[in-house]
């Protein structure tokens, strides 16, 4: 088939790159339209290089498990645009990529650079923790009950909890985790007008894809980032201690330290990805609840379905909507031919509704099973921190759900605009706790 057939309608391609999409719901009606009729059609948006957008369950899992074929590393991971490629490319002596994480990384140094942290976010290591997560869950819900039945649910207990639980595994002080709250949120947020820098005029960002009004790339925040993980870093060196700063400021690959744009991209992929997206599920399923007495119903009835709301509340929200490939030679895919070079947007988000996979997708089901989501991704980037981001959930719900009486909206609730990750920003809530 010629690539003019497999073209989507401009309005779907559009509202693939708008982050506006993202947060009023628009992109999950462009969803049920792709996978229905292009489930791998080809998007082409002026401002960006044409891609691949991939929305079935079954093709996601297939490019996800082929890390060989289907690379992190040649292009940018994330949606950019033609300017920001080519701004970063300048800066970075031709390399596609402002820093260089797992998720930039493909093999044979991306299994390297996993092993560092791996054993720390193993359930065996994360046992251990479970005890001072259960205090700082203890804390969170009785900040919730201080408020006197009215909250913020995303400011008062969402945002604070795993950034917490992070930030002690990190070995961040407490007094900086507004600081680093404020980073991950002017990150991932950059295209909000609430959350970016550019809403306060403080902005050094580049357009991040055309056509896609004000999605940015803030350099200014990375740069933040990079100042205060060095110091933090030197200090590690100088002194370890039992936190994952030090085993990233003292690593060691093939003899060797790793590289300061590799330590740096370390700590701020955990400081970032570690609690942003557990907050947006955690908000999310509360979201959920308060729009659905019978599954809050069901959930006190028989507690043992937490883990189940736990799933749920993840492929719901699923805050990571798309991470890009890049194929690695000619190949074909769902009876597509792809090209070397080729560029895909795994669209996660309409994996988690696909109706072949899940009866009534746009349902939330606290029993629902099984649920084979997609939001921690597949294959060699399986997320590394799903056991820690499961277990504060559950720990969460078990200290919150035998307490609450009641729960109902109060307002009305908004998701940030982000094409990348984005999650409830704002909730208010009306509840009675025991
Ligand atoms: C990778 C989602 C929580 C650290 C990923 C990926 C997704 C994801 C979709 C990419 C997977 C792929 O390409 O196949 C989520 C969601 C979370 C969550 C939905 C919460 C509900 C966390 C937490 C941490 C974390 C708590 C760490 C403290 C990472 C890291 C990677 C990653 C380091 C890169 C792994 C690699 O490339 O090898 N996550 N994540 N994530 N996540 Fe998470």
């Amino acid at each position: 088939m010629a690539h003019e057939d497999l073209r989507i309608p401009d309005e779907y391609a559009q509202t693939l790159v708008d982050p506006v999409a993202y947060a009023d719901g628009r992109v999950f009606r462009t969803y049920d339209w792709l996978r229905a009729n292009q489930p791998l059609g080809r998007a082409e948006v002026a401002g960006v290089d044409p891609f691949w957008v991939v929305t079935r369950h079954a093709d996601i899992l297939e490019i996800s498990r082929q890390n060989d074929l289907f690379l992190n590393g040649d292009k940018s991971p994330t949606l950019v645009s033609q300017e920001a490629d080519a701004r970063i490319r300048e800066m970075m002596g031709g390399s596609p990529h402002l820093l260089r994480t797992l998720i930039h990384m493909d093999a044979p140094d991306h299994p390297k650079y996993r092993a560092l942290t791996q054993a720390w976010f193993m359930p065996q290591n994360l046992r251990s923790l479970e005890g001072r997560i259960r205090e700082i869950a203890r804390a969170s819900v009785e900040k919730m009950a201080a408020t006197g039945g009215r909250c913020d649910f995303v400011r008062e207990v969402a945002l604070h909890y795993p950034l917490h639980v992070v930030m002690e595994i990190l070995g961040v002080p407490e007094a900086d985790e507004p600081r680093m709250l404020t980073l991950t949120q002017e990150l991932f947020g950059a295209a909000d007008p609430e959350l970016g820098r550019a809403a306060r005029g403080e902005d050094e960002s580049i357009p991040a894809a055309a056509g896609a009004e004000g999605r940015r790339m803030d350099l200014g925040v990375i740069t933040d980032f990079f100042n205060y993980f060095n110091a933090l870093s030197a200090d590690r060196r100088a002194t370890p201690r039992q936190d994952l700063a030090s085993v990233i400021a003292n690593a060691q690959i093939d003899g060797r330290p790793i590289s300061e744009l590799e330590a740096m991209s370390y700590y701020i992929i955990v400081a970032t990805a570690g609690h942003d997206t557990t907050s947006s599920s955690t908000a999310g399923a509360f979201w959920a609840l308060a729009e659905r007495p019978g599954e809050l119903a069901k959930l006190k009835a028989d507690p043992s379905l937490i883990s189940g709301l736990v799933d749920e509340s993840i492929r719901w929200t699923t805050p990571v909507k798309t991470f890009m490939r890049t194929v690695a030679a000619d190949t074909e895919i769902g009876g597509r031919a792809m090209s070397k070079g080729d560029w895909l947007m795994l669209c996660y988000a309409s994996g988690n509704r696909d109706e072949s996979v899940f009866p009534d997708p746009h349902e939330f089901r606290v029993d629902r099973s099984p649920n084979k989501h997609l939001a921690f991704g597949y294959g060699a980037h399986l997320c590394l921190g799903q056991h820690l981001a499961k277990m504060e959930m559950r720990i969460l719900w078990e200290e919150l759900i035998p307490r609450l009486k009641s729960l109902e909206l109060d307002g009305t609730p908004a998701m940030s605009q982000a094409v990348f990750v984005n999650g409830p920003k704002t909730l208010p809530v009306r509840f009675e706790l025991a």
